[in-house]
């Protein structure tokens, strides 16, 4: 479900926020002359994405997403793939970066990207465990974020709103930025 929800999204001139090894850029068949950013915390995360997809033009740029990043409207789209539930709550400082992000957008570009959702979203028996350990670790922060939260901070920030659930992960996009 998240590669296709990923590779319909994707435009020419795109931003990847939390990159990980790079697995959802590596594997969509971008035309070659997408222009690629990535953007994550991590050092090693940023060189290991970077070596996936093989673009020699990629940049990278080593970045906290929870602080706003200058810049001009200048992608087609950006991604926060498996992102958001890593981050500390609470879902307020999460919903901020949406705000942040769409001044980074063109203003006909779209913001998309899937999460793990708190336990209320229903995970069994296993994901509960996994949950606690995670939050108690820090691995995840995600112990209060619900769809309906998402959503009202997308909502605020983007005139064009869409999610979609797939058990426990929310997948959305936002587009048609609200300037405030
Ligand atoms: C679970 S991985 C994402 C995997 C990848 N997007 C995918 O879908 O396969 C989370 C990524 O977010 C990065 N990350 C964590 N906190 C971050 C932050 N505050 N700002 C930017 N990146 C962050 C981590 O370094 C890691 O690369």
């Amino acid at each position: 479900m998240l590669l296709p929800f990923f590779r319909r999204h994707v435009r020419t001139h795109h931003l990847d926020i939390g990159v990980g090894t790079g697995y959802s850029l590596a594997k969509s068949d971008l035309p070659n002359d997408t222009a690629i950013t990535l953007r994550d915390l991590s050092p090693s995360s940023l060189e290991a994405a970077r070596l996936r997809i093989g673009r020699a033009g990629a940049r990278t740029i080593k970045h906290d997403v929870m602080t706003p990043f200058p810049g001009a409207k200048c992608f087609y789209s950006i991604s926060l793939f498996y992102l958001l539930h890593c981050l500390p709550g609470p879902l307020e400082a999460k919903g901020s970066i949406f705000g942040n992000l769409k001044h980074s957008l063109r203003p006909d570009g779209v913001l998309f990207g899937a999460t793990i959702l708190s336990c209320e979203a229903g995970h069994n028996a296993f994901g509960r465990k996994l949950m606690s350990l995670y939050n108690s670790k820090g691995i995840f922060g995600n112990r209060h974020d619900t769809q309906a939260g998402f959503e009202a901070f997308l909502r605020k920030h983007f005139g064009e709103v869409s999610l979609q659930r797939e058990g426990c992960v929310l997948m959305f996009s936002a587009s048609q930025s609200i300037d405030r």
